[in-house]
């Protein structure tokens, strides 16, 4: 009797250590994936044309770069906690079926991309997954995007996936004009957990009605847009130059800012119907700066294949100076257009995972307003600058 019980009890404490030992592997197994994770950010891309290609580039170009450097085109090599090198591409989804079910590493060499291999990128386990194809493509763009066929290839779910790959933040790069396609993408982000940076002029991070940042609030998850600004482009030149003659008392009476390039993105913006929102986002970037309202035409005038990833930009402003005496500027900008907008992209994604540390949620408002053409708040550029350093070292909230 007594030997059955003692056998029954040792039979029990046997499970009992043996089930001790089993969570105790389970916590070291856990234990060392975040840790591997910790200081590392997560990164999935909607779109992987030039701009992505840039960006993946460019995160492997400063990878080796010391913490203090200064270097062309990053606000710092080392971003509050984060180097460059610690983003990592976890997913990327495309209409293009020479880039799906490719590793991310090799995606961004295929056609139609065409902005210049200015670094060698080793491999990327990363893969490209078959994205929704909405209104991201327009039907002039079908060919060029060489777009699969929906009989063919059955599109996945994007919140399956972000979560699958673990993604802190979602970049995204769609073509201008995918006002559905990105909002899919923003409900896909707050499903999954994922923060948002949107690169495009759809207003989702300064949407008028609220409603998508609030989305976002409710989530507890940071977004940052809209709209990328370039390091130096055609929106901040014409800034700076219109601020310029009205910090210098000069009345401006006109101005244009016409701009030609060969990439797909000027492609699809051949039609009118397509750019809208650029043309809005473009233009409000400098008219908010003037005091009262000036005749102003900007946005994309054309499409000129040879250019390929060169863009170049014609600016005019005209005005009044004292004895309303005339005064004229007119700029020629030329500039290989998609890595213009990848460093602003990897500081953004760095600010995002900062708020993603801090449990700060809802529109980023320093970096928004610092890095995008179209943010919820317009604020002068040095001054967003210095509001960006105040939010990484938490001085301030957003
Ligand atoms: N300096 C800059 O280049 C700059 C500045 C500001 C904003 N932007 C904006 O960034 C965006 C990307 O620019 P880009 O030069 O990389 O354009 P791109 O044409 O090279 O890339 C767009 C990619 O999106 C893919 N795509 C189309 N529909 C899709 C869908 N439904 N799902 C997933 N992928 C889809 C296309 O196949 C293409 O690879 C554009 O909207 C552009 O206006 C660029």
């Amino acid at each position: 009797m007594f030997r059955k019980v003692l056998e029954k009890t040792l039979a029990v404490l046997k499970i009992y250590l043996f089930a001790i030992s089993f969570l105790k592997i389970i916590v070291i197994i856990k234990l060392i994936e975040l840790k591997t994770r910790m200081g590392k950010i997560r990164v999935a891309i909607a779109g992987l044309g030039n701009c992505a290609s840039a960006l993946v580039q460019g995160t492997h170009y400063y990878r080796n770069e010391k913490e203090d450097q200064r270097v062309p085109g990053l606000m710092h090599v080392k971003f509050g906690d984060y180097h460059v090198r610690d983003l990592e591409f976890v997913a990327a989804f495309e209409v293009n079926q020479e880039k799906i079910g490719k590793k991310i590493s090799d995606a961004i060499w295929m056609p139609p991309n065409c902005t210049p291999k200015f670094s060698e990128v080793p491999e990327i386990k990363g893969m490209v997954y078959p994205s929704p194809i909405l209104d991201g493509v327009a039907p002039h763009m079908r060919e060029s995007f060489h777009c699969y066929s929906e009989s063919e290839i059955k599109s996945i779910n994007i919140a399956e996936i972000l979560r699958e790959t673990k993604s802190d933040i979602l970049v995204n790069f769609l073509p201008v004009g995918s006002e559905e396609a990105t909002q899919v993408y923003a409900q896909a982000c707050i499903d999954a957990d994922v923060a948002f940076a949107n690169g495009i002029p759809t207003f989702i991070v300064s949407d008028p009605s609220k409603e998508w940042p609030k989305k976002f609030e409710a989530k507890g998850l940071p977004c940052a847009g809209d709209d990328i600004k370039s390091q130096v482009g055609a929106t901040i030149l014409h800034r700076v130059l219109a601020k310029l003659m009205l910090d210098r008392g000069v009345e401006i009476d006109k101005t244009y800012q016409l701009n030609v390039g060969g990439n797909t993105d000027f492609e699809n913006m051949k039609f009118e119907s397509r750019l809208k929102t650029k043309r809005i986002s473009k233009t409000e970037a400098v008219t908010s700066l003037m005091p009262h309202d000036v005749p102003t035409r900007i946005g994309p005038s054309d499409y000129v294949p040879f250019l390929e990833d060169r863009k170049i930009c014609y600016l005019l402003l005209e005005g009044r100076k004292f004895g309303d005496q005339p005064l004229s500027i007119e700029v020629k900008l030329s500039v290989i257009d998609s890595p213009n907008s990848a460093g602003v992209m990897i500081d953004v994604i760095r600010a995002l995972k900062i708020a993603l540390d801090r449990n700060v949620a809802g529109p980023l408002i320093s970096m928004s307003s610092y890095a995008f053409k179209h943010p919820p708040v317009q604020i002068p550029d040095f001054e967003a600058r210095e509001r960006v350093e105040a939010f990484i070292r938490g001085d301030i909230e957003r």
